[in-house]
């Protein structure tokens, strides 16, 4: 039998990681549960799914990727990669769309760079809705993203709307319009 090494890089030949380690890939292969298929010039592998298995994740949307549709996705509205490893805009959006009516107050108490603010500012554009948020964040480098973020959403969609904050340390907690 012929070995073949087969790395996780895609077909534009972006490297990736693998989603499991050695061993636990090496179990699975014992568990006939891995299969690997030549397709054109690579051998891509595929694990199966039993009709009973009870499935980890129905979040499969290509629009959930973090790296395209955060992290890329906010470097856009920046102007600059400033944030490592927001969530998806889209993770949120959607979670957003399915727990909220369109007049509910959603407070995100980790807000990091402002995807859920972000979120809830494109869905109210979408359905129009009345959506409003409170974004809590502790790290101060998070919080100037997280403000110009969403001063930038604002400005970039022309969103009719008010967007206030505070901050207690560096304005001695004062509001700012
Ligand atoms: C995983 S990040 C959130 C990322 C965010 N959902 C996004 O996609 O941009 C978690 C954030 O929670 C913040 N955090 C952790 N503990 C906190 C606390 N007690 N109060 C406020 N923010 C907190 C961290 O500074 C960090 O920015």
């Amino acid at each position: 039998m012929v070995g073949l090494l087969v790395y996780p890089i895609t077909d534009k030949q972006i490297e990736r990681t693998w989603k499991t380690t050695e061993k636990t890939f090496l179990k699975l292969v014992d568990e006939n549960k891995i299969v690997a298929i030549r397709e054109n010039e690579n051998i891509v592998l595929y694990e199966k799914l039993r009709e009973k298995q009870v499935i980890k994740t129905h979040w499969i949307k290509k629009e959930y990727h973090a790296y395209h549709f955060g992290t890329k996705l906010l470097e856009n509205t920046l102007g600059r990669k400033e944030f490592s490893f927001p969530k998806s805009l889209y993770t949120v959006f959607d979670t957003v769309k399915l727990m909220t009516n369109s007049n509910d107050l959603i407070l995100d108490f980790h807000a990091g760079s402002g995807t859920t603010g972000h979120a809830i500012l494109k869905l109210n554009e979408e359905d129009n809705g009345n959506r409003q948020f409170i974004l809590v964040e502790q790290l101060n480098e998070h919080i100037d993203i997280c403000i110009e973020r969403i001063q930038k959403v604002i400005e970039q969609n022309n969103i009719n709307d008010n967007f206030t904050y505070l901050e207690p340390k560096k304005y001695n907690q004062t509001f700012i319009e």
